[in-house]
Order: structure tokens, then sequence, then C-alpha cells
């Protein structure tokens, strides 16, 4: 496949020299967060080197004694490739690659990585090879360029020696073009199966089953909680993006009847932003839930940290709105005293606790739930003339058809359970032709 010239992707095992940017250590990765990086991209970490220069030299990021060490300690540690913890550009790369005749990647180059080895569905697969074969364009053009005139002089009449390939056409042209070609192809296919995703998504709206998302940092339990709620099995691995494909499910809730849950890709903090643009399509399920549970590990140091960075994602794909629960996960590792829901001033769950490897505290999430969904549902009966049979079939298009009695007469009533705003729109369109009876379900009776 022509895309795989261009893709050059590390092979496992790899031995990585890190150099870590310790000036911008409050914005990206910490230390320790960029070798679970590069342990989950399945690179084996042999040295580590700090660059605390606050100001970066445009020509190769780190200034010229600095990259001597990097270079001598690559040597010495018998590195195969070298990974930065911040983004470099790409003459930067080109330039520390020459100096070390090694491999450079910088932080999109090992998310993008990442995400190439967890990619499960075909759609996650695409998005990863298009995000890839953007980041290859970026570098290609004025990385090789760059290449070309010093393997050229001045260009098309030159020859083997100008980067020709035969037909006046050079190297670099040549793997343009075969990189547009590619490019368009990856477009082609996405938008088919993101079109296929959106109808699906509009089936299920009119399904009226609430959607429910996850989301939370990477590494916080997602997938576990997942796999917890369904029998899905999910590749749950202590990795960083052990997720990236959004995968569906229909869980039973004691109240609402079902929802549909969601695992999404793990957030972290400063994600890059082309890497949200490209994913953009799978974090579309989070745009559209009726809640999201955001789920974090109350274990981990920086808890309060994780939860920002993931709000902040969380804005900038406009999903800010969206009615949250905090899902307080790995409450077994807590050795602190945590209520198992606590609730806002007007009575609101805001979050709970589970232990979703040792399977506690689910019956409480799910109730949490069933109350953040249930808030806007009344409890409603419909009584329809034989001849009302399109009204029938609305409501149960609807999904809300809790039960259906038939009299003798005829009459059938329906016994709903329905959003409040859809109530509306049924009682007016209906106003004359059936006899509504509704009261307020209180979140609490019922079914439970
Ligand atoms: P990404 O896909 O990277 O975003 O990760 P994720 O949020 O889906 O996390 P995942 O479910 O893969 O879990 C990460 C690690 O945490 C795994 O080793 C899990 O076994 C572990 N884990 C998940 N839930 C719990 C829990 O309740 N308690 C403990 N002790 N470990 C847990």
């Amino acid at each position: 496949m022509v895309a795989k010239l261009f893709i050059d992707r590390p092979e496992a095992g790899l031995r990585a020299l890190l150099v870590f940017s310790s000036s911008v250590e409050s914005n990206l990765a910490t230390l320790e967060e960029l070798e679970e990086l590069v342990l989950s991209a399945g690179l084996d970490t042999v040295a580590v080197i700090t660059n605390p220069r606050k100001i970066p030299h445009p020509k190769s990021l780190v200034g010229s004694g600095k990259l001597q060490e990097i270079c001598l300690e690559a040597e010495q540690a018998d590195a195969g490739i070298i990974v930065f913890s911040e983004d470099l550009s790409p003459s930067q790369e080109k330039n520390i690659e020459q100096a070390a005749g090694r491999r450079v990647m910088g932080r999109t180059g090992l998310i993008l990585e990442i995400f190439a080895q967890r990619a499960r569905t075909h759609e996650g697969k695409l998005q990863v090879e298009l995000a890839q074969l953007q980041h290859a364009a970026s570098r290609l053009v004025r990385g090789w360029t760059h290449l070309d005139r010093q393997r050229g002089g001045s260009g098309k009449g030159q020859g083997a020696s100008a980067g020709l390939s035969g037909d006046g056409e050079t190297q670099l042209e040549a793997d343009q073009r075969q990189l547009r070609a590619r490019t368009k192809k990856v477009n082609q296919r996405l938008a088919k199966v993101q079109r296929q995703r959106g109808q699906n998504r509009k089936a299920r709206q009119r399904s009226q089953t609430p959607s429910v998302a996850l989301a939370g940092y990477t590494n916080s339990g997602k997938s576990t909680l997942f796999n917890a709620l369904s029998d899905a099995k999910v590749h749950a691995a202590d990795q960083l993006f052990a997720t990236l494909d959004p995968t569906l499910r229909q869980i039973p809730l004691p109240l609402t009847g079902k929802m549909i849950l969601s695992d999404t890709v793990g957030f972290i903090r400063a994600l890059p932003h082309t890497l949200i643009e490209a994913f953009k399509a799978t974090l579309e399920e989070v745009t559209h839930a009726a809640l999201i549970l955001h789920v974090v590990d109350a274990a981990a140091p920086e808890k309060q940290e994780r939860i920002d960075a993931v709000n902040n994602v969380l804005s900038e794909i406009g999903a800010e709105q969206i009615p949250q629960l905090l899902v307080l996960n790995k409450s077994d590792l807590v050795t602190t005293d945590m209520p198992v829901i606590r609730r806002d001033s007007s009575g609101k769950p805001v979050s709970v606790c589970v232990s979703a490897l040792r399977g506690e505290g689910l019956d409480a999430m799910l109730n949490c739930i069933d109350e953040l969904l249930g808030s806007e549902l009344v409890k409603a009966t419909v009584s329809l003339k034989p001849e009302q049979g399109m009204i029938r079939a609305k409501c149960f298009n609807m999904g809300c058809v809790i039960r259906e009695v038939t009299h003798d007469t005829g009459v059938i009533d329906l016994h709903l359970r329905i959003e409040k705003h859809n109530l509306d729109k049924l009682n007016s369109a209906l106003m004359q032709s059936y006899t509504m009876h509704n009261q307020e379900i209180n979140g609490k009776i019922d079914n439970r």
C-alpha cells in the first residue's frame, strides 16, 4: 500500500531515548506521563535527558551543546529512536535526525503511533491513517524540499542527481502526488463510513433511547466500566489510550428502561489540536449524548488537573453544556473516606464512587444515571380510539410505551413514560382526539 511508504512506524521494543522539556512541564506531559506514553507505543525507554531550555532553538529545538549531548547519549545507549516530549517543526525534526543519525519523533507523532496501534474499527483505522498522512505531508513538503535541493542543485534539468523519477518529475513531486492520491481515497472512504454512522445515530435518536457517553482521562477505567456494565469485552489494558474507537452498547436501567452507552477515546492533557480535529467524528458521540459519565481515576494524585483537562477538551468539541455525572473510579485504591453519592443543593447527583474492577457501586451509579435522565420524564396515560392508529404507532416509535391495554370497546390505553417536551408535542398535536391524564414522576417511585 502506497501510504505505508510515508507512515514509517517504529517496531515494537525499539530502544528509545527520551528528551523531556522540563520548562513546559505544567502544560504538557509530566516525565512520568511521557514514559507511560512511550510504553503504550510499544517502545522501550533506555535513557532520559532533560532539556531545561525555555526558548526553543529554531533549528533544532535544543541548543548545540544539548544536541551534542543527545547524540552522544543516543550512541551510548544504542537508542533506535529519540522521542521528544513536545512537538518539533519538520525542519527541527530533520536537523536532529541528521545530527544523530537516528529517527526522531515529537509528541503528536507519538500519540498518533499509539492511536494507530489501538484503532479497532474500520472508521478508527481510517481516521488514524488520515491523521498520519496529514502529519507526513507536512514533513514531506518542507523536510524533503531541503534534501531535494541538496541532492539536485538547480532541479529539473539535472536528471538523477536532481532526484528525477524519470519522466521529468522529481522524487518529491512523485511522493507528494502519491500522498495526495492516498489521502483522497481515505477521505472518500471515511466520508462513507461517517454517513453511515450519522444514519445509525439518527435511528437511535428516533428510538428515543437516551445516549450516555463515557468520557475521561486516559487510563481512568472507562473500558473496564463499560465491560462491567455490558458483556462486551472492549480492550482494557493498563496502557494509555487503550480505547480509540467508540463502542456502543444498550444497557438496561431500573427506571428509564434503557440507555445506549458509548465508550470513547481517552483524553489527555494538551491533546494536540490537530488530533482533536482528526478525531472529531469519533468524539461526536459525546456531543450528541444526553448525559456524560466523566470517569475519573480517584486514586490519581493529579485528579483535579485531569478533570480540568477533560473539561477543556469537552468544551473544545462543544460538549460543555451536556449534564455530567462524575464517576470516581478505582475507589478500591482510595484510603480516605468518600461519600458514595454526592449531591448538589437541589438534590441532583454530582458524583458517585465506584470500583469498575471489583464491580462495586455500579447499582448506585445506575440509579444516579436514572435520576438524571429521568428528571425530565413524566408518566402519562393516553386513551385512543381504533381510528387513531397513527398516534399509537407514533408513541411506539418514540419508544415511550410501558404498557398497552385494549378494551372491549376497541379503545386502547397506552401507559407512557415520556420526556416532558415530547409530551407537550404529543399533547398539542392530539389535543382534540384523546384524553390524557398525566402526573409527575418523583424519580423514586415505580419499578425500583
Ligand atoms: P484509555 O483507553 O487509555 O482511555 O483507558 P481507559 O480509561 O479505558 O482505562 P481502562 O479501562 O483500560 O483501565 C486502565 C487500567 O486501570 C487497567 O489496568 C484496569 O484494570 C485498571 N482499572 C480500571 N478500573 C479499576 C478499578 O476500579 N480499580 C483498580 N484498582 N483498577 C482499575
